[in-house]
């Protein structure tokens, strides 16, 4: 699991705001990155387990492996792990943040399967499982090194506000891979949230403009989970006809613009700069 990487984006941006709010002398940084990385592994080895994936991060899946039972298990010891982490730290709020976003993420997960198969999925109801299971554990991770000085806990509204918008932009991107991405480049199969019933942006922004065939076919595919006659490309053409991707860009873009807002009150700087240039880099990203 630890050979197969990542993109270790959590904890990449949690050094850089480290070092940007001038952390020096220990070695905090790159314990709660590790940290935030291993949750965010532990919660990915859950979710292939929920969505029964079979490839992740270029590689077979601990599911497809070893079979659910091992790995129901191999998730709790790396989020157990991860605890063990931060009790040796021992900073009570600092816990608090981590516990905090890792029972939204899970809260997150669990409202996504409710919700699951569900074709009439709001934009809203999309956005607060977006917020749960994704962008939550990134603000987490942005505000954590807040924790690391008393002096630096001023900043730590900015930061969350700052890794939060990160996380919706990244989570809606993601979805917008599964639709235009490549197994090649993202390490994991496309076209799968439809088949898991999962309803995601591009599809609510171009449910109000279809026909009523297209309609029926998409709603078919998320209630019976099967492609049936359609294919991934008819799809995409038909999210492309109604400017649904573009559409589900420019939301992606508007949180893209608020993280880069939230760092107005921070010291500029390179790791500012940096900072800033992260929803760019999530925007474009096709990996
Ligand atoms: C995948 O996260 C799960 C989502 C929150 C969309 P990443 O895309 O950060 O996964 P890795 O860690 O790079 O494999
Ligand atoms: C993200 O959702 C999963 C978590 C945040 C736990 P997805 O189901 O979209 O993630 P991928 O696409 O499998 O990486
Ligand atoms: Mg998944
Ligand atoms: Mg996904």
């Amino acid at each position: 699991m630890l050979d197969a990487g990542g993109k270790r984006l959590r904890p990449a941006i949690l050094l850089a705001i480290s070092r940007l709010l001038g952390y020096q002398g220990g070695d905090l940084d790159v314990r709660y990155g590790a940290i935030v990385e291993m949750i965010h592994t532990a919660s990915l080895v859950h979710d292939d387990i929920i969505d029964s994936a079979t490839v992740r991060r270029g590689r077979a899946t601990a599911n497809h492996r070893w079979g659910n039972q091992l790995t129901v298990l191999l998730g709790d010891w790396l989020y157990l792990r991860a605890i063990d982490l931060a009790l040796e730290i021992a900073d009570i709020p600092a816990m608090q943040t981590l516990s905090f976003a890792t029972t939204q993420m899970i809260e997150g997960e669990i409202l996504g399967l409710t919700l699951q198969r569900t074709s009439g999925l709001t934009r809203e109801q999309y956005l607060e499982v977006t917020r749960r299971k994704t962008a939550e554990l990134f603000a987490a991770g942005c505000s954590l090194p807040t924790h690391f000085s008393p002096e630096f806990a001023r900043h730590r509204r900015a930061l969350d506000e700052y890794g939060r918008n990160i996380g919706m932009c990244f989570q809606i991107i993601d979805d917008i891979l599964d639709i235009v991405g490549s197994l090649q480049r993202l390490g994991k199969p496309v076209f799968s949230d439809l088949r898991e019933g999962k309803l995601t942006l591009p599809f609510i922004l171009a449910r109000p403009h279809l026909t009523e065939a297209e309609r029926a076919t998409v709603e078919r595919i998320v209630v019976t989970g099967d492609l049936g006659g359609a294919t991934p490309e008819g799809l995409r053409a038909l999210l492309e006809r109604h400017g649904a991707v573009d559409e589900a860009r420019r939301v992606a873009d508007e949180f893209a613009s608020r993280a880069v807002g939230a760092l107005a009150t921070l010291p500029p700087g390179p790791e500012t700069t940096a900072l800033a240039a992260v929803p760019r880099f999530v925007l474009e990203r096709d990996s």
